[in-house]
């Protein structure tokens, strides 16, 4: 598929491969998501990294530029930037200690600084400026892209996030917490059935059945529907996301900003989702099963001051499942 000059594909080891082999005509950015935000598929950043390098064959003229966008990855993995170094990173900080909201970082290697042009510019980001002439030259360095007037106070507020963070013993400690529940709770949702049907009451998405089953390899989600006692209906995420907020569980329901995922994980294709819109169905509404098919899914985020008791997954088949 080709947008305005962007292409989205797979992310897959080969396909970057073949991508990276191609000729350039002007400085090219491929764009990562380091951890599925559907799913919680995280990628082999560094098998990708040393595919994606090898096969670089432009030795002169423009270059590739990578762009991973661990926004997902960061809220309860370490990030090593030792074993791989992207020439961007992006991130929110909500994400990994809930406070402040609205604030991220654009990580920039300091080589790959130069590159980046602005088409205008703003408070505190230029050397100097004239109003009689079109004239203005910007600072040299990062400064030159913050524009106006930072979030001061958000950002000194985010030393109390790290030293949070430490004190539970840092990223890795997360992970580990976070995982153990993870892999609690996943077995918990495999093993519900309806009793009168033996029918599974939980479609995981994206998650094989088959070990391993890593921190490696998943970040702590698990996105999913819920089924009908006739194995076939589908119980919509609106109505299950309204009776779980009565048991104080709180949901994230929809497409998560993924439309791919939805597509590929929902198997809804390009006609289902324009009819669906025709139908009245937009991002963030209640209409959750159209045409027999869920329009979006229910996702699961374990964090660090999740415990087991939290992990109660009777609390949700009480609701929805007699057996
Ligand atoms: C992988 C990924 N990237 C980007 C975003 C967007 O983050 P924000 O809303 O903080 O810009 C999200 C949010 O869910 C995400 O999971």
């Amino acid at each position: 598929l080709k947008v305005d000059g962007a292409t989205f594909l797979p992310t897959d080891a080969d396909k970057l491969a073949n991508l990276s082999q191609r000729p350039l005509s002007a400085p090219s950015l491929v764009a990562i998501a380091a951890q599925c935000n559907f799913t919680g598929m995280k990628q082999n950043l560094q098998e990708l990294d040393i595919r994606f390098r090898a096969s670089d064959n432009v030795a002169s003229g423009p270059r590739w530029f990578t762009l991973l966008d661990a926004a997902s990855w960061v809220s309860s993995s370490p990030l090593d930037l030792s074993v791989i170094q992207p020439d961007f990173i992006a991130l929110s900080f909500y994400k990994i200690f809930g406070f402040p909201t609205g604030l991220g970082a654009l990580l920039v290697r300091q080589d790959s600084l130069q590159t980046l042009n602005k088409s205008y510019f703003g408070g505190g980001t230029v050397a100097a400026s004239l109003s009689s002439e079109r004239f203005h030259q910007l600072r040299p360095d990062f400064r030159r892209f913050e524009d106006g007037t930072s979030d001061f106070l958000g950002i000194i507020s985010l030393k109390f996030g790290f030293s949070f963070v430490e004190s539970l013993g840092g990223m890795r400690s997360i992970q580990q917490h976070t995982h153990t529940l993870w892999r609690y709770c996943l077995e918990k949702m495999r093993s519900l059935r309806h009793a009168s049907s033996n029918a599974q009451l939980v479609k995981i998405y994206g998650i094989p059945n088959e070990e391993p089953l890593s921190s490696q390899r998943f970040g702590p989600i698990i996105s999913f529907n819920l089924v009908r006692e006739d194995g076939k209906t589908w119980i919509g995420y609106a109505e299950v996301e309204k009776f779980a907020s009565l048991e104080k569980i709180q949901l994230r329901t929809g497409c998560f900003c993924n439309p791919g995922a939805c597509e590929t994980y929902l198997q809804l294709d390009a006609e289902d989702v324009k009819r669906n819109l025709a139908a009245g169905h937009v991002c963030w509404d209640d209409k959750d099963v159209i045409n027999g098919k869920p329009t979006g899914a229910i996702r699961l985020s374990i964090s660090y001051f999740a415990t087991h008791n939290d992990i109660d997954v009777r609390s949700l088949s009480r609701i929805f499942f007699q057996g």
